[in-house]
């Protein structure tokens, strides 16, 4: 299969492909192959050694030898299978090769006991989409995605410290449209605080009518009482409540991370921006399953700035910009860009995703 020069031909079989577990002296096969899949680049590379040391699947596809697609199986809940970073060298493409690590993919996690596979796939990744169609998958919920950026944002007057707790007066919260009742205070106070795993169980009740994932990054779960007490043990799952305690809202938090790009909005940047070299980069973080009414929406969005600029400052980082994702059918979906715009945070819709799945119960 290589030729004189060393490159590799297309296989004129399939049976010469073959998919295998990776292996860490597979990465620079992957690096060279995934370098440009993206106009951005690709973030396989840099993720494979993870990949392998985190307990997840990771498959190639070898023609020759030469590694010529990856991907990586993950598990991030009991019972339930991620499927990401799927690539195969361009010149090798619509040869069955994805096909091939998919099904491969597919038998592992039976044998891992995944009752579901799920994987994100973008909006307009058509290629991605009609592979998961032909492997069985179906498009179950769509996530639309913004992004607020920290810079410009500034705090409200009448905001308490950070200290674990954020208040809002109620008042700079709620936009004009907001359905809040004649006789409400509108100087008492919405607080945002972090929910324990034994809290959790009050917060599955208001959100299962919303939603049906949990996630606040690039893996989504299935929103269950377990999963979302294992959430609030290990991330920040949010919840905002009114003076008498009543849950308004909640979202789940991601720990920050590093970032080489914001989103800026400005067309000169061509709507990114990036540190320079050397320079610090950006502080980011995400913010998902979204539920709940505006006003608590709004002031947990408000908490996540902040906490991410305490840390950013923390941390000595540029902070960077919050990456907010919402279930786009949900009740919380509509109201979000106009409550951002009425409080005068600045944001930039993103684009949206699809989850897909496939069911291994029958
Ligand atoms: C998506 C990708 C992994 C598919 O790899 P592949 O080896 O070409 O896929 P296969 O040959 O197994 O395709 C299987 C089926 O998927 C569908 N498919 C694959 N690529 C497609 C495309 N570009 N457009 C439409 N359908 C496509 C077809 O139904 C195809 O069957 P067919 O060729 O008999 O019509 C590959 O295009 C790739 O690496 N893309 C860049 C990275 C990427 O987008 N990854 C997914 C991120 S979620």
């Amino acid at each position: 299969m290589k030729d004189r020069s060393g490159t590799i031909s297309k296989p004129s079989e399939r049976s010469n492909v073959l998919v295998r577990r990776a292996r860490v002296e597979d990465k620079p096969h992957i690096r060279a192959f995934t370098e440009n899949t993206f106009a951005w680049g690709d973030y396989v590379a840099d993720a494979f050694s993870d990949w392998l040391d985190g307990g997840n699947d990771v498959y190639v596809a070898e023609v020759s030898g030469i590694p010529v697609g990856v991907t990586c199986v993950a598990y991030p809940a009991e019972g339930e299978a991620w499927f990401q970073g799927i690539r195969v060298k361009s010149e090798l493409r619509r040869m069955g090769i994805a096909s091939m690590l998919t099904r491969a993919s597919i038998a592992g996690a039976r044998k891992r006991g995944a009752r579901v596979c799920r994987a994100n796939i973008d909006y307009d990744n058509y290629g991605s989409q009609g592979l998961a169609q032909t492997m069985g998958f179906r498009q179950v919920v769509r996530i639309a995605e913004l992004t607020v950026p920290l810079a410009g944002y500034t705090r409200l007057s009448g905001d308490a410290p950070l200290l674990g707790d954020t208040s809002v007066p109620r008042k700079a919260l709620v936009s004009r449209d907001a359905p809040v009742s004649r006789n409400a205070d509108t100087y008492s106070t919405i607080r945002v605080t972090r929910v324990t795993p034994e809290e959790a169980g009050l917060l599955f009740e208001a959100a299962s009518r919303e939603i049906r994932y949990l996630g606040c990054e690039y893996v989504w779960v299935s929103l269950t009482r377990q999963n979302l007490a294992r959430a609030a043990a290990e991330e920040w799952l949010l919840a905002a409540k009114d003076e008498c305690g009543k849950m308004l809202a909640g979202a789940l938090m991601s720990s920050p991370y590093v970032e080489d790009h914001v989103h800026t909005g400005s067309e000169d940047s061509g709507g990114q921006q990036a540190a320079e070299e050397g320079e610090p980069k950006y502080l980011c973080a995400g913010l998902g399953s979204i539920f709940g009414a505006t006003e608590g929406v709004l002031a947990i969005i408000r908490h996540a700035l902040e906490l991410l600029r305490a840390e950013a400052t923390k941390k000595n980082i540029t902070p960077g910009e919050l990456f907010v994702s919402v279930e786009a059918e949900s009740p919380a979906a509509g109201g979000i860009p106009s409550c951002l715009r009425e409080a005068g945070l600045d944001f930039q819709v993103h684009g949206e995703t699809g989850l897909w799945e496939l069911s291994l119960s029958i």
